[in-house]
């Protein structure tokens, strides 16, 4: 059977933050119709696809999308039409060919993952088959450990956090719903103490509490009371943390035969340290706190330092590369043959298509790295990474906090995937962190 695809169409709509994005719809001969939107990150890694904006200083601040609008409507769809849209990798090679590009700066990787997503849910659409059981077939089954992103700093924030996300995962929890009670009751719990501290209630661009806040260890600190607070134990409900290191980073220079040292300053606390510093810095929060994750804990070029990194805490703790990896399946197998990381976070658009985003997640999966599912600080209300999620039995996803709806829309839908598979959704829980020697039996309380 053929799904094929009769009109691409793209527009210009809004994400989140209220910044142009692109959407594209696919409709297919026997009338099915299905869009799919595209996100957008602030702190974007050096590595990724090119998100292609106008950068007309007159619109929207120069970061309108009508060019790569243009380009799904005049240039993408003419070579779609009459395709099937249910052969992905046929689709995807078309958009790469077209593109031509080692990092899509040609056609954009926002035009071309609109197109590529859309296909894939018309298809899906079109066969009546759920999305994640479209992408995953009948083995998917798997519920994420949510890693809840409840306090934000770094380029999330206008407050003096270095550090960029403070998350929750409800690891002991039986079930995703389960998990989701968890974290929404810690998150209003927590607004609760910032309250009575009168420190600010406001929320950054994943919808967790930006308040300004002397240090690491204060933010963590807080996090630890609302949980207690909640009722829940420090067993069941673990933190994860994502340094955004590229952030903080300033590479070495040399001049004239002379070299400064690279290194990570740290304003809001006011420290500069080295990288074998850095790692220092993040040991001891492992250890103090029973972090169970930490993201880009160094920077994107920092490769010798995330080495010593593994080595140092590659079996206590999941070491997450995002920007270092950029979803990217060449980075990726640099990575796992340096043992640079354990642990991968899997965001689309960083790469461009959704077959290249498998590609990823299969090596990751083959090679024994845990695989979390991610948004973007910029969202939409489109929920594709919720039935990717599951769709691939990724383990674990990172959608922001518990407040709104562009990051509550893929909670709400993984909830009904879970109450869709019923007796046969399986929630990981701690099993999902691939990196920790840990069976044992957790429950929520
Ligand atoms: P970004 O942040 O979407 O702003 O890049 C998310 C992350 O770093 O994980
Ligand atoms: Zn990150």
């Amino acid at each position: 059977m053929i799904l094929e695809i009769e009109n691409i169409t793209a527009r210009q709509i809004l994400d989140s933050r209220g910044n142009p994005t692109v959407e594209t719809e696919v409709v297919l001969t026997d009338g099915t119709k299905a869009a799919a939107s595209v996100p957008s990150g602030a702190s974007t890694g050096t590595f990724e696809a090119v998100e292609l904006r106008d950068k007309n200083k007159n619109e929207f601040s120069g970061k309108s999308v009508y060019k790569a609008v243009d380009n799904v409507n005049n240039i993408i769809a003419p070579n779609l039409i009459g395709a099937d849209a249910s052969n992905q990798r046929e689709i995807d090679n078309t958009l790469l060919e077209m593109d031509g590009s080692f990092n899509k700066s040609i056609l954009g990787a926002n035009s071309i993952l609109s197109v590529s997503l859309a296909c894939a849910r018309a298809s899906a659409k079109a066969l009546d088959i759920p999305l994640y059981k479209y992408l995953g077939g009948i083995n998917a089954c798997v519920l994420p450990t949510p890693m809840m992103n409840i306090l934000n700093g770094g380029a999330h924030a206008n407050n003096n956090l270095d550090f960029q996300e403070f998350m929750i995962a409800p690891v002991g929890a039986a079930c995703f719903a389960d998990a989701l009670r968890a974290g929404s009751e810690i998150f209003h719990t927590l607004k609760n103490i910032l309250n009575e501290k009168k420190l600010s209630t406001t929320v950054g661009d994943e919808g967790g509490f930006a308040p300004n806040l002397s240090s690491t260890e204060e933010a963590i600190e807080l996090i630890i009371k609302a949980i207690e607070t909640s009722g829940y134990s420090l067993k069941s409900i673990r933190i994860c943390l994502d340094v955004a290191a590229s952030e903080l980073y300033e590479k070495g220079e040399c001049q004239g035969g002379f070299c400064s040292l690279s290194k990570y300053r740290l304003k809001g606390i006011g420290k500069t340290f080295s990288s074998e510093e850095m790692i220092d810095y993040l040991e001891k929060l492992v250890q103090t706190y029973s972090i169970i994750s930490i993201e880009d804990g160094l920077a994107e070029d920092d490769e010798l330092g995330w080495r010593n990194l593994q080595e140092r805490l590659g079996d206590t703790c999941q070491l997450v590369g995002d920007d270092l990896f950029v979803t990217n399946v060449e980075r990726l197998q640099g990575g796992i043959q340096k043992k640079l990381a354990n642990s991968i976070l899997i965001k689309p658009n960083q790469i461009g298509t959704l077959s290249e985003t498998l590609d990823t997640i299969l090596m990751a999966q083959q090679n024994n790295f845990s695989t979390i599912i991610s948004h973007r600080s910029g969202e939409t209300e489109d929920t594709f990474i919720a039935d990717l999620a599951v769709g691939v039995n990724a383990g674990l996803i990172k959608t922001g906090s518990l407040s709104r709806t562009d990051r509550i829309c893929k909670y709400n839908r993984l909830l009904k995937i879970e109450e869709e598979l019923g007796e046969n959704a399986k929630y990981m829980g701690i099993r999902a962190f691939k990196a920790l020697k840990n069976d044992e039996d957790i429950s929520l309380c």
